[in-house]
């Protein structure tokens, strides 16, 4: 199955995990990115498996990158069933309880559409020692062996 990564950022760190995801995802999965504020609610496929990508802003909120697409589900309200999509979700835990809310809040507006989340949720601290690409390489890892590679029959 095809995958599609749709990343949401404000200053750049979720398009380099988008990246990082994408290069893991190469050898089974065609992957392609797009920015999430260049892909609609059109775009979506269920024969695709979607990735997004999402950091944290303001007070717990989506990044700008990824405020038109969420304004779209919500005005739209596409029927999502059949599609699947797993989340990596970029924040910080000096945010306290808003910590990785901008990748929670889009699993929150898919799922509420009928598509299902599948893997583990991943969620970058940037107050760590980890690098957000080197966290998104082994989650994608994760990723890979459970959606179906592109030319199984
Ligand atoms: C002004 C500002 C507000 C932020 N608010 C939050 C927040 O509420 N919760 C959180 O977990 N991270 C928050 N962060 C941290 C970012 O999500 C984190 O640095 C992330 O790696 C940025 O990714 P990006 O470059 O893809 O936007 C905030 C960062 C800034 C600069």
């Amino acid at each position: 199955m095809s995958v599609v990564i749709l990343y949401g950022t404000e200053t750049g760190n979720g398009e380099l995990v988008a990246d990082a995801i994408a290069d893991v995802l190469a050898a089974d999965h065609d992957p392609s990115i797009y920015d999430m504020s260049e892909f609609s609610v059109d775009d979506l496929d269920p024969a695709d498996f979607l990735v997004v990508v999402c950091s944290t802003y303001g007070e717990g909120e989506l990044p700008s990158g990824a405020e038109p697409f969420a304004e779209e589900l919500d005005d739209v309200q596409p029927d999502l069933t059949g599609v699947r999509f797993a989340v990596f979700g970029l924040g910080d835990r000096v945010y306290g309880e808003t910590f990785n809310r901008g990748g929670e809040i889009m699993a929150e507006k898919l799922t509420a559409r009928g598509a299902q989340q599948v893997g583990e949720h991943g969620r970058h601290d940037n107050s760590s020692a980890v690098k957000p690409a080197g966290q998104a390489t082994e989650w994608a890892r994760s990723i890979a062996a459970v959606v179906e590679p592109v030319n199984a029959s």
